[in-house]
């Protein structure tokens, strides 16, 4: 598919499918992998993303199996990854790579990673850092990043470290890799990014207790060398996906959908509160507990927004929703600005310059600065040509930008969407978007 025209729609309504977390697909195949005996997951996120981790995994030695909705895990527990003969290739996802390097740490392996162009850009001295303290050998041709050599140690050591960034990823390499250490891992970062390491972990019997700290940030400490059993693994529907669907009836005239099992863990519902506070209507209702994640139902319906102030503060729990507020923003009244975003810049692409220049492209005045973004909304042209830059969140967030664009939006190279929504084309039909493949 070379690319794919979203024109001008109305009255999106319908009950759709979202698919699987895909950072807790990610981590049910990993952690998994790292117990004794076996482990069965359902709804895993079946994606490009998952896939890349789900065969490096395998060629490390890892027993993963389908069985009717079901994936089977058989895990090799926390020293038992065999060294694979061939490169280990994550294709797209940063979270497969920075994870993966942790995870086999306590197994005195060499492993080649490589990715794709995306992830071959983006920066990983943020976990190799940690990784060489806790005594791994690295040898990387391009700058410290992928592609790269990871030697484990033969003895892998607990160490204390403050994270400057709130990451998610820098936080679970360090802890999967503490895993095999003998001795406690401290890990600090100045917000409490999402936990679903920390919850895995425990649930599958690691000793790690975390809490916010008194004068600011959040630490999380965690026992090495503990017997992880293999268990049963729900995966519940990734926000982030659901985020697409919920700004397209936000936007779009006359629109109300429905989505179900939607995961509203406080480190990820930062995009819900921030539509409403913009003013839009979203109900979030019969909240249920399963598999440790909460989950609920979420109606969204046409609104009028109004543009806002978005804290720094609110980034560790929608970082990856930028560039879809960035196209409820320019619906809206007003001017909306995102502050303390700089971490955009090295996810999939740099995603604070590809939003402002692809909304420049559409008609909308934005002011771009290292650490913020100003969206003034307005009509909307559109009548422009996107490259998705091989980052499926800028492909998705202007093909929504196109429903509501006087003349239609073309994105280049959608199929990046596979990395984390596969069905997203035929969803978006469903609810009756104007899309058209060729
Ligand atoms: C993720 C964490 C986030 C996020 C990424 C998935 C994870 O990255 O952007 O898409 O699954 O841990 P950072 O932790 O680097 O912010």
């Amino acid at each position: 598919m070379k690319h794919i025209i979203s024109k001008k729609s109305f009255r999106l309504v319908g009950s759709s499918k979202v698919p699987g977390d895909k950072s807790i697909s990610h981590r049910a195949l990993i952690i998994t992998s790292m117990c004794i005996g076996q482990s069965k997951i359902k709804g895993l996120l079946e994606s490009e993303d998952v896939f890349a981790t789900m065969n490096a995994l395998k060629k490390l030695g890892v027993k993963i199996e389908k069985s009717n909705e079901y994936w089977f895990v058989n895990g090799v527990g926390l020293f038992g990854f065999k060294e694979p003969i061939d490169y280990l290739d994550l294709g797209n996802s940063g979270t497969g790579a920075r994870l993966i390097l942790g995870a086999i740490m306590g197994s005195n392996i060499i492993a080649n990673l490589k990715g794709d162009i995306s992830l071959s850009k983006r920066p990983m001295d943020r976990i190799l850092t940690p990784l060489k303290m806790m005594g791994a050998k690295l040898i990387s041709s391009n700058n410290e990043k992928l592609p790269l050599t990871i030697k484990g140690p033969k003895e892998v050591f607990p160490i204390n470290y403050s994270s400057k960034i709130s990451s998610a990823q820098i936080k679970s390499s360090i802890l999967l890799s503490g895993l095999a250490a003998s001795g406690t891992t401290v890990f600090k970062e100045p917000n409490e990014s999402r936990n679903h390491t920390e919850k895995m972990l425990s649930y599958l019997g690691a000793n790690i207790q975390s809490k916010t700290l008194k004068f600011g940030g959040y630490r999380v400490e965690l026992k090495g060398n503990p017997v992880l059993k293999g268990g049963n693994i729900f995966v519940p529907c990734d926000p982030s996906s659901a985020a697409f669907l919920i700004v397209a009836a936000v936007i779009c005239p006359e629109s109300k959908i429905e989505l179900h099992n939607i995961m509203i863990n406080k480190g990820r519902d930062g995009l819900f509160k921030t539509l409403k506070e913009m003013g839009a209507k979203i109900k979030i209702f019969n909240k249920k507990n399963i598999g440790g994640e909460e989950i609920a139902t979420i109606i969204a319906e046409y609104s009028q927004l109004k543009g806002i102030s978005v804290s720094s503060k609110r980034a560790p729990s929608m970082i990856d929703e930028y560039p879809i507020l960035s196209i409820a923003a320019s619906c809206a009244n007003g001017k909306t600005t995102m502050h303390g975003i700089s971490e955009l810049r090295v996810k999939e692409s740099d995603r604070i310059k590809i939003m402002s220049n692809g909304l420049v492209k559409a008609g909308v005045k934005t002011i771009e600065k290292p650490e913020s973004l100003t969206i003034y909304g307005s009509e909307v042209a559109g009548g422009c040509t996107i490259d998705s830059e091989l980052d499926h969140r800028i492909a998705m967030s202007f093909l929504i930008l196109g429903l509501i664009s006087k003349k239609p939006i073309k994105v280049l190279r959608p199929s990046t969407i596979q990395s984390s929504f596969p069905n997203f084309f035929k969803t978006m039909i469903e609810l009756g978007a104007n899309f058209v493949k060729a």
